[in-house]
């Protein structure tokens, strides 16, 4: 399976921070809002990511992750010219994703919880041995902002609606998704919304009608935040503060990741601590090399 991470979009919902910045850059805490999403792809043990990104934020992801190779992973860029929806991206990640399965993900989605890895690893291995599509649910108060999955009394999906005006069900569809190699052409076949945007809901939506699509609720064990707006953008920070500070262990923290995978050693892993050394990310992760 490789990964694909959507780090482009105009972040309109956080301007004036975003006029001139890429909200992705910003810091959820302590570290940028894209280490979070990547953190999950890494704890997969998946190592070939795409990151879809604008234009101008090129040399700015390539100055933070370079090739990716220092946290033995394999970072490539593509460029997506103008925000035209998340299911572009799928259309654009075509070459690098081949044949294989994609764990597709929106790079400004925070999720935190017991056993994540787990429910992410039994998705991935669900779509490798059945193929298909499986998305995930999440009980919001504002579900008109998302994207929303109705269900019938068995728990069947019975729809899925883009942020509509009067939502059928409280439950958002997360920026997480797993599909089969059959994305990419379910997403060449959309068709743009009134908004005009490819939207990953018509994808989803497409699976739903070829019996091809599960979701599975995440209760209340989870954390989910969709940084977007100034108002979760802070309590995502806010979030990762507490549990950091409580526990005395960092979420996020894509140098531990690569240390622990046994893809990089100790003596790397004291070598990206070094420049941080001012900070209590950069002690975390000279004491993590103890
Ligand atoms: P959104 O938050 O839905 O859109 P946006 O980032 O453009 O922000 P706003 O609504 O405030 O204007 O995007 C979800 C994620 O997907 C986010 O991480 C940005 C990314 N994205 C792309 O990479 N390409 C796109 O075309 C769009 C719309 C979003």
């Amino acid at each position: 399976m490789k990964a694909v991470i959507l780090a482009g979009g105009s972040g309109t919902r956080l301007y004036p921070v975003t006029v001139a910045i890429n909200k992705h850059f910003l810091p959820i805490y302590n570290k940028p809002m894209i280490y979070y999403p990547l953190s999950l792809i890494m704890l997969l043990g998946i190592r070939d990511i795409l990151l879809i990104i604008n234009p101008e934020d090129l040399v700015i992801f390539q100055k933070l992750f370079k090739d990716g190779s220092h946290l033995g992973i394999n970072i490539k860029y593509k460029i997506q010219e103008r925000p035209n929806g998340l299911a572009e991206g799928l259309i654009l990640a075509e070459d690098f994703i081949g044949n294989d399965n994609i764990c597709y993900m929106l790079g400004d989605n925070i999720f935190f919880g017991h056993d994540l890895v787990k429910i992410m690893n039994e998705a991935r291995y669900e779509i490798e041995k059945s193929g298909g599509a499986y998305v995930f649910g999440y009980y919001v108060k504002d579900p008109e902002r998302f994207g929303v999955v109705e269900f019938d009394d068995k728990g069947n999906v019975i729809s899925l609606e883009e942020k509509p005006k009067k939502p059928k069900s409280n439950y958002a569809v997360v920026g997480m998704y797993f599909y089969d190699n059959e994305a990419v052409q379910i997403a060449k076949n959309v068709k743009p919304s009134e908004r005009g945007e490819l939207e990953i809901t018509s994808v989803n939506e497409e699976y739903l009608r070829r019996g091809r699509l599960k979701v599975k609720l995440l209760g209340r064990g989870f954390a989910w935040f969709d940084a977007g707006t100034h108002d979760s953008f802070l309590e995502a920070g806010e979030f990762v503060a507490t549990i950091e500070k409580k526990t005395g262990l960092m979420i996020g923290c894509i140098e531990e990741i690569a240390y622990r995978n046994g893809w990089i050693d100790k003596e790397k892993l004291l070598e990206l601590a070094k420049p941080l050394a001012k900070t209590e990310y950069g002690k975390y992760l000279i004491e993590l090399a103890k």
